[in-house]
């Protein structure tokens, strides 16, 4: 754990146009920077930075964020990656809260084995491109695969010697522990003596999410059937295989870029396609697709096409996990390479473009691909196909996420075709794996299924236009409460009172609104506040929970920029936001309140019309005529209300 104190520092030295500006070219615009948007394709430039805020925003997709969101977006690090990276360029030295020995033991352990694999890394490459042995056996044998040297040099490529020990003894020499030596797999002891593993094989490097080496493949130079065409290394600290996808590191940009990430079997399919311009590219290493590699694609996109030579066994090894593709709300899509070749073949048999216009033309949903092709196998045998029947049903049931419904209906549809059954009967069986699947969900802990709950409420795919519309201004409205205190709270009322002291005796009961996650950030502010902290914005931006930062990034306003020309036109006339901000607070709250008088008086209404007996209509209509009373001083207190959308 990173120290409180460490964080502090850290976050008083950021200077977000600094950051976003090594990734991104910004121009001065008035009070912001402005430039071509990192998430999207984009001709002119929409993507905005206010330094005063210390926030970004894309006008064009949307995308808003702090420094370290900005970090935790483009680069893909966790909280304490992206702080680890801020202490580093700012030369903050971190300081870690206590960890217990086990951890701390292990964190040692990986750190010296990135250091090795640094080593090791130098030392293959050093030897593919300096030594004769491995000029002659190592560069020759890629080059005449016809890889080029600049793309030899970014994958870091390298050739290990076909002496016994050539590695070890560089490694021995320069002292590195014998233990970690060993773990990485680099190097293997018998009798005592060091012996390297991957002797005269090429070494392609495994890089992590950061560029750092976690691990090895190597290659032997002649395939022959007594030693195995590729040695990997082991699990260990840092080398966890169901974590890792070749070439993710290099991919990164390309996949957020054009929204669509290649999954490929093979390390030469990545650096082939890298060759031939095409970035987007990671390899599985032959195996199915694990939770956490899925994860990882889904950080970067939810357009997964996995491309396979025509031979069954790879696409039933895909297969297994695409239930979790489903519902992680990947959609998968299928590309068979004809002609026993792979990507690698591929592209330099045909180019670039062929390739690309091979995906393009045979893409297949990979679900329905797979329905087809058990169908075939399935013939006239009716249990079988009962059975597809119901594993179809099943795994469209998984996309049950509101935002997937036409998705889902789209597969009812389709497979109901192919399977030539009726649509409406799929849909049901469908149903009842959806229902399934929920009351299982309702057992698990209450917690999760009031998070769920909040989810649902906060759902409004089932409303009509009119009365979404509705909700948008309501909620706007209350958007602005909660942008006033965070921007204004600590700002002067009257004498004695804050805008935050004033508001929250106003604004009593929560139920006054409605959206769950402001009514969450209101709840902090008023325990900051009462704790004698300052809930500013930007205490808030930098709490670790990145979804509440980025609601309050959402819920700010940018600030715009007035040209010099009105500056000097109205000469400072030009009333600022900061300058309203009592009329705001004011009006702002009146129109909840009148909001919350109305559906007072709706319920009331209908009480009313309910009434059982003469006492009880007096009474509803007495209460209708104090609601009427009360909104009418509301609106002469502010005038008129003035609805700020
Ligand atoms: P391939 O046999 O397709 O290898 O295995 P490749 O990467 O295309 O290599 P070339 O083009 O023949 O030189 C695909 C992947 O399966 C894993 C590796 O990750 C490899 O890249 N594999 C394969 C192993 O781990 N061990 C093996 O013995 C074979
Ligand atoms: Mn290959």
């Amino acid at each position: 754990m990173i120290s409180p104190q460490t964080i502090q520092q850290i976050l008083s030295r950021i200077d977000i146009t600094e950051i976003i500006g090594g990734f991104v070219k910004l121009k001065k615009r008035g009070a912001n920077y402005l430039g071509l948007c990192p998430f999207h394709n984009e001709k002119s430039p929409s993507f905005t930075v206010s330094p005063a805020k210390e926030i970004f925003k894309c006008f064009g997709c949307g995308r808003s964020g702090n420094s370290i969101s900005f970090l935790m977006e483009h680069e893909k690090y966790s909280y304490v990656e992206a702080l680890k990276w801020l202490a580093s360029k700012y030369n903050v030295e971190i300081e870690e809260t206590e960890s217990s020995p086990e951890v701390k033991l292990q964190q040692q352990t990986a750190d010296s084995l990135y250091i090795l694999n640094g080593f090791a890394q130098q030392f293959f490459t050093g030897v593919l491109l300096q030594d004769e042995e491995g000029q002659n056996i190592g560069y020759s044998y890629l080059k005449e695969r016809g890889f080029r040297g600049d793309i030899i040099q970014k994958f870091q490529l390298g050739y290990n010697p076909a002496a016994a020990d050539a590695f070890a003894s560089a490694a021995m020499a320069a002292q590195y522990n014998p233990e970690i030596v060993q773990k990485s797999g680099l190097v293997v002891w018998r009798d005592g003596k060091p012996f390297d593993n991957y002797r005269g094989r090429i070494i392609f490097p495994i890089h992590n999410q950061s560029g750092k080496i976690a691990g090895f493949g190597a290659r032997i130079i002649r395939n022959n059937d007594r030693a195995p065409k590729y040695i990997n290394t082991p699990e260990n600290e840092i080398y966890v295989k169901s974590r890792i996808l070749y070439g993710s590191y290099f991919a990164r940009q390309a996949i957020d870029k054009l929204d669509e990430c290649l999954l490929v079997e093979g390390y030469t399919d990545v650096i082939s396609l890298h060759q031939a311009g095409i970035e987007n590219v990671v390899a599985s290493g032959g195996t199915s697709l694990t939770p956490d590699q899925l994860r990882l694609i889904k950080k970067y996109t939810s357009n997964l096409t996995i491309l396979y030579d025509g031979d069954a066994a790879g696409i039933k090894a895909a297969h297994r996990g695409m239930d979790l593709a489903f519902e992680e709300s990947l959609q998968v899509k299928l590309v068979l390479i004809p002609n026993q070749e792979d990507p690698d073949s591929y592209v330099r048999k045909h180019g670039a473009a062929a390739f690309l216009q091979l995906i393009s033309e045979n893409k297949k949903d990979f679900i329905l691909f797979q329905l087809e092709t058990s169908l075939t196998a399935a013939a006239d045998d009716s249990n079988r196909k009962a059975q597809l029947v119901n594993q179809i049903a099943e795994t469209i049931s998984r996309i049950n996420k509101a935002e997937d419904f036409t998705r889902q209906q789209d597969y009812i549809r389709r497979s109901s075709e192919l399977l030539k059954i009726d649509e409406n009967g799929l849909n049901t069986l469908v149903n009842k794996f959806i229902r399934e699947r929920v009351s299982k969900f309702e057992n698990r802990t209450a917690a999760s299924v009031r998070d769920k709950a909040n989810e649902i409420a906060s759902d409004k795919t089932d409303f009509d236009e009119e009365l979404l519309d509705l909700l948008n201004k309501d909620e706007q409205q209350e958007r602005a409460i909660v942008r006033s205190l965070l921007e204004f709270g600590l700002k002067s009322w009257d004498e004695e009172k804050r805008v935050a002291d004033y508001m929250l005796q106003e604004f009593v009961d929560e139920d006054m609104m409605d959206n769950k996650t402001l009514i969450h950030i209101l709840h902090i502010y008023k325990e900051w506040y009462q704790q004698g902290l300052e809930p500013t914005a930007r205490n808030f931006l930098y709490q670790e929970d990145q979804q509440l930062s980025t609601l309050v990034v959402s819920i700010m306003d940018f600030p715009y920029e007035v040209s010099e020309n009105w500056k000097t036109f109205f000469e400072g006339k030009i009333p600022t936001r900061e300058e309203l901000y009592k009329e705001e607070v004011q009006s702002t709250l009146t129109y909840l309140k009148l909001r919350k008088i109305r559906r007072l008086m709706d319920m009331n209404q209908k009480d009313l019309e309910r009434a059982q007996n003469q006492e009880e209509q007096i009474m509803y209509m007495q209460t209708h005529l104090h609601l009427k009373k009360m909104e009418k001083e509301l609106m002469g207190d502010s005038g008129t209300v003035i609805m700020k959308i």
